[in-house]
C-alpha cells in the first residue's frame, strides 16, 4: 500500500514530499513550507495574510500509527473525529486502516464520504438525539454506546438492531478534561441498565470507558479495566455474550510508551482468556501533525509607568482563544511561539527559555518580553501571558506554534466576526513509500 494515496484519489491540496527536497528532516520541511507560503502571501498583497494557516505533516500521522502499533499491538484505534475532522487526516487514517469514533451525524457523514465501511465506525456518544440514532441505523453504523435507561428506549425505537457498548464511569482526575462528570454509568447502576437492555431484546456486545482527555495516570486505566470486567460478568450472567472492551481515548504523547504496557498488563490480568480490545484515541494521532502560523496584526509598546515597571509589550495576532487557541483556557496549555524571521532557512527564533536549556554558552543576547493576544475585543483572549524572544517582533511578522492539531480548528468560533476556516498546507516528511 502506498504511504499516501494518490493526490487525485485523495482530492486534497498538493502534498509536498520530503523526497522532492533532498529528504529534509520533518521540522525543516515544515519550515520550508511556511517560508514558501509566507513568500506567496507577501507577494500577493502587502497587507494580506489576515488568516492564520496550518502546515500538516502527513508523515507524522504514519509515525504515530507505527508508535501505536508498537505500544498497543492488537488494540485497534478508532480515531476520535471530534479531535480534528480535517478530511485529509481522516483519509490518511482510513488508508492506514484505523476505525473511527464519531459523535454526530456530520462526523459520520465526513467519514462515510471517504468510502469507509460503516462497520469501521463506532457512534461513541452515549446521549444521542433520536434523529442521529435513526441516521446511524439508515447508513449501517450499528455500534454505539449507552449509559442510561432513556437512551435504551431511543435505541429500541430507532435502531433495534444496534450492537451496544455499555459506557461505564471512569475518571483520571489529572486529565485536562474529565469526562466522568458528564458520561459513564456508575457500577451500582450497570446491572439495572443491562437488565433493561435484555428486557428490550437489545444486544450488548461490550463495555467502554474514557478516563478523560489528556490522561497521565495509568492507575485510572487499570481501575476502569477492572470495573469493565465486573460489567462484563454482569452482562454474561444475564445471557449476553460481550466480546469488546473499548478503552477510550486520552492518550498523551509524552507518557504513551510508559502507560501502554501497564494498560496491556491490566487487560491480560482481568481478561486472561483474551478479549477484542479497541480504543478511541484523538489527540495522540492529530496533535503533533499540525503546526499553526499566525501573523502579528498590532502591537502595543508599553509607555509611561507600565514601561518603567517592566510590563511586557503586547502583541496582537490574527488568531486567539476564540479561534485555534481554545486549549489555553480548556486545557491550561502554555503556548510556545517561535518567531519566523525574514531571513531564509534556519529562520525560527526559539523562545529564550528553550534556547538556554539547549546551550550552556553565556552568549549575551538582547531579549524582548511580550504577552500575546488574539484579535477579538475580549480581554480573556490572551494566548501567551509572557514570553521572552531574542528578536524584536513587529507588525506583519509571523509566529509559529507546534503541536496544534488537537481540539484547535474543530473548536474555533466566529466570535467578533473573525473567520473560523483556515488554510492547511500538506507535507509528507516520511520518505518510505510502502508500509
Ligand atoms: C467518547 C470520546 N472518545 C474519544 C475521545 C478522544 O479523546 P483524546 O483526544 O483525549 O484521545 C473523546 C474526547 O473527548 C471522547 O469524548
Amino acid at each position: 500500500m502506498a504511504l499516501l494515496p494518490a493526490r487525485e484519489a485523495m482530492a486534497i491540496s498538493k502534498v509536498i514530499h520530503a523526497t522532492g527536497y533532498r529528504n529534509l528532516p520533518p521540522d525543516e520541511l515544515v519550515d520550508l513550507t511556511i517560508e514558501s507560503h509566507i513568500a506567496h502571501v507577501v507577494k500577493r498583497s502587502r497587507v494580506g495574510g489576515d488568516e492564520s494557516f496550518f502546515i500538516a505533516d502527513l508523515g507524522q500521522v504514519f509515525r504515530q500509527h507505527c508508535r501505536w502499533n508498537q505500544t498497543m499491538p492488537g488494540i485497534r484505534p478508532y480515531y476520535a473525529v471530534k479531535c480534528n475532522c480535517d478530511p485529509t487526516l481522516l483519509k490518511v487514517l482510513a488508508e492506514l486502516g484505523t476505525g473511527f469514533d464519531c459523535a454526530s451525524i456530520e462526523e459520520m457523514r465526513a467519514v462515510l464520504s471517504l468510502g469507509v465501511d460503516p462497520a469501521r465506525i463506532l457512534f461513541a456518544n452515549p446521549c444521542k438525539a433520536p434523529t442521529a440514532v435513526a441516521f446511524a441505523s439508515e447508513v449501517g453504523v450499528l455500534r454505539t454506546t449507552f449509559d442510561n435507561i432513556d437512551e435504551l428506549d431511543t435505541i429500541k425505537t430507532h435502531m433495534p438492531e444496534a450492537q451496544l457498548l455499555l459506557r461505564i464511569y471512569a475518571n483520571d482526575e489529572g486529565a485536562f478534561i474529565c469526562l466522568g462528570e458528564k458520561f459513564g454509568a456508575q457500577l451500582d447502576t450497570t446491572e439495572e441498565l443491562l437488565s433493561r437492555a435484555w428486557e428490550l431484546g437489545l444486544n450488548v456486545i461490550g463495555v467502554s470507558f474514557h478516563v478523560g482527555t489528556g490522561a497521565t495516570n495509568p492507575a485510572s486505566f487499570c481501575k476502569a479495566i477492572k470495573d469493565a470486567r465486573l460489567a462484563f460478568s454482569q452482562a454474561e450472567r444475564l445471557g449476553f455474550h460481550p466480546e469488546i472492551l473499548d478503552i477510550g481515548g486520552g492518550f498523551q504523547d509524552d507518557c504513551f510508551e510508559s502507560i501502554g504496557p501497564i494498560i496491556r498488563d491490566a487487560i491480560r490480568l482481568e481478561f486472561p482468556a483474551g478479549i477484542t480490545t479497541i480504543a478511541e484515541p484523538g489527540r495522540f494521532f492529530a496533535r503533533s501533525v499540525y503546526t499553526l502560523v499566525c501573523r502579528v496584526i498590532s502591537c502595543r509598546r508599553q509607555l509611561g509607568s507600565a514601561a518603567l515597571s517592566g510590563v511586557p509589550d503586547m502583541l496582537y495576532q490574527n488568531d486567539g482563544i476564540y479561534g485555534n487557541f481554545m486549549n489555553v483556557i480548556m486545557e491550561k496549555e502554555i503556548m510556545v511561539p517561535y518567531l519566523v524571521s525574514k531571513k531564509t532557512r534556519g529562520f525560527l527564533h526559539k523562545p529564550k527559555s528553550e534556547e538556554s536549556e539547549q546551550t550552556n554558552d553565556a552568549v549575551q543576547v538582547t531579549s524582548y518580553r511580550y504577552s500575546i493576544w488574539g484579535p477579538t475585543c475580549d480581554s480573556t483572549d490572551c494566548v501567551v501571558r509572557e514570553v521572552t524572544l531574542d528578536s524584536e517582533v513587529k507588525i506583519g511578522d509571523w509566529l509559529k506554534y507546534k503541536n496544534m492539531g488537537a481540539y484547535t480548528s474543530t473548536t474555533a468560533t466566529q466570535f467578533n466576526g473573525f473567520s473560523s476556516t483556515y488554510d492547511t498546507f500538506y507535507v509528507n516528511s516520511e520518505t518510505l513509500s510502502d508500509y
